[in-house]
């Protein structure tokens, strides 16, 4: 497997362009499996996820072309509805095709995606909301079979928590649904906004995407669309992240800055300088960063849960002490024993974690245990003393477009290296291309 070598110590300087928001591409795609026609996704990321997702539609019947970063796809045939375990297991979050596929064909089959390193992940909220839309669901031997062979009934659903996952599912599937669906307490992410844009683009009619209650009128069918995913927020912040660990000055391109919200005000109270102007932002550290008080994960607007990981690393060397708040995921702290062996001083006790600055980090070897969790370790690793080696980086390319790359751009000393033999060195690109 491929790792990262870095040396520690440089002030990153510059700017970089942000990807497109993988958690908006990923629905967005699957959505293209309820329209009956040709849609053309711009701004998506090159990712592992992505391509995954596209291996199901390809499966679904759909006939799909990349091209950089635009991804097309012509779903106006689709022959089956099951989706096979080896298909559904190489990403979790397949569980977003069930609404799609379900209101498409009629009926659905997957396998349960079952749990994943930060948590147990289950779908109950997804499966009650599809039932409240007259699908048929029953689970047998880890598989989930819907059935709603005369289509989708509006209904008026109440979401115990604001999942992403179970409000994605339930406005790809109540598009096309007989009547109109209220769904109350959703999530407001602004991946849902984006999902809903396109979908309304395809003819659909949602409205009030992003606030807690979103209505959608069914209508008789779905048409394709072009559309242009949104920027990457949580790679944004990682890259902000960036910047503060090494007491650097780095503009990000192509933002929506008003995503960022919790993470500039806290970044702004450990002392960093951040500026905005239209779709980009400049982040410039103090040599040394103050510790912020309390970091605690929320839904959005609150602080994002996915940018935890890469905050902790900040606190790990501010002055002071911060206390870690994971109010989403129930095992979302698997970066701490490694962060540790940086010789990070940091107690956790069930959800919370108490994070005393250091004056130093010291070079470890360590291995990302998911994909937060890994940038995390990747930017201990730009602010610590000597040559850091980062292993397991199958789950940071689940997220982020040629980290390397746009890290050594920015001053940075990684490099992406093959460890089999244990010195074969990769030249050119510091990010290895498959
Ligand atoms: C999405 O996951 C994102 N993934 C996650 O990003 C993100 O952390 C999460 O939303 C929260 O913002 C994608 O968009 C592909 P949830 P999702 O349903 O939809 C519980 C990353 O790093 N829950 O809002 O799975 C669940 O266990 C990933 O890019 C139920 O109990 O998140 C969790 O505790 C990680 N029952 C909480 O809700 C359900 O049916 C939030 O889950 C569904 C969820």
């Amino acid at each position: 497997m491929d790792e990262y070598r870095i040396e520690g110590g440089h002030r990153l300087q510059g700017s970089v362009r942000v990807q497109g928001a993988k958690n908006s591409a990923l629905p967005i795609l699957a959505a293209c499996a309820v329209c009956r026609g040709i849609s053309v996704i711009h701004n998506c990321p090159q990712l592992s996820d992505i391509d995954a997702t596209i291996n199901i539609l390809r499966h679904l019947g759909c006939k799909v072309t990349v091209e950089g970063h635009t991804v097309t796809v012509d779903s106006t045939q689709i022959n089956t509805g099951h989706v096979p375990d080896t298909l559904m297991q190489e990403m979790r979050s397949s569980v977003i095709f069930l609404g799609a596929i379900a209101a498409r064909m009629g009926k659905a089959s997957v396998s349960l995606p079952g749990g994943c390193e930060i948590g147990l992940r289950p779908i109950d909220l997804h499966l009650d909301a599809l039932r409240k839309l007259g699908a048929v669901v029953t689970e047998e031997g880890g598989h989930i079979y819907l059935d709603c062979p005369e289509g989708m009934k509006g209904s008026v659903i109440s979401l115990s928590f604001p999942s992403v996952g179970a409000t994605e599912n339930v406005l790809i599937a109540a598009c096309t649904a007989k009547g109109t669906t209220t769904l109350v307490n959703a999530a407001r992410e602004p991946e849902i906004s984006d999902l809903a844009d396109f979908l309304n683009r395809c003819g659909a009619r949602i409205t009030g995407a992003g606030e807690g209650i979103i209505t959608i009128e069914g209508v008789s069918a779905l048409h394709g669309a072009q559309h242009h995913v949104i920027p990457d927020r949580i790679v944004a912040a990682s890259y902000m992240l960036a910047a503060a660990v090494t007491h650097g000055n780095v503009t990000l391109q192509n933002i929506i800055p008003a995503h960022l919200g919790p993470v500039t005000a806290l970044l702004q109270e450990a002392g960093c300088d951040i500026r905005v102007h239209e779709k980009q932002l400049n982040i410039s550290a103090p040599s040394q960063l103050k510790a912020m008080p309390t970091v605690r994960t929320m839904p959005y607007p609150g602080f994002p849960t996915d940018v935890q990981a890469p905050m902790m690393a900040a606190c790990c060397i501010a002055d002071g002490t911060t206390i870690v708040i994971e109010t989403i995921f129930e095992s979302r702290f698997r970066h701490v024993p490694e962060l540790c062996r940086f010789g990070a001083d940091i107690l956790v006790d069930g959800r919370i974690a108490v994070v005393k600055g250091v004056n130093v980090l010291h070079a470890a070897t360590v291995s990302a245990p998911d994909l937060r969790g890994g940038v995390a370790l990747v930017l201990a690793g730009l602010a610590a003393q000597g040559q850091t080696t980062v292993r397991e980086l199958q789950h940071i390319d689940r997220g982020y477009e040629s980290l390397a790359d746009e890290l050594s751009r920015l001053g940075a000393d990684i490099r992406r290296v093959k460890n089999e033999d244990g010195s074969k060195q990769e030249n050119g690109n510091a990010d290895l291309k498959e």
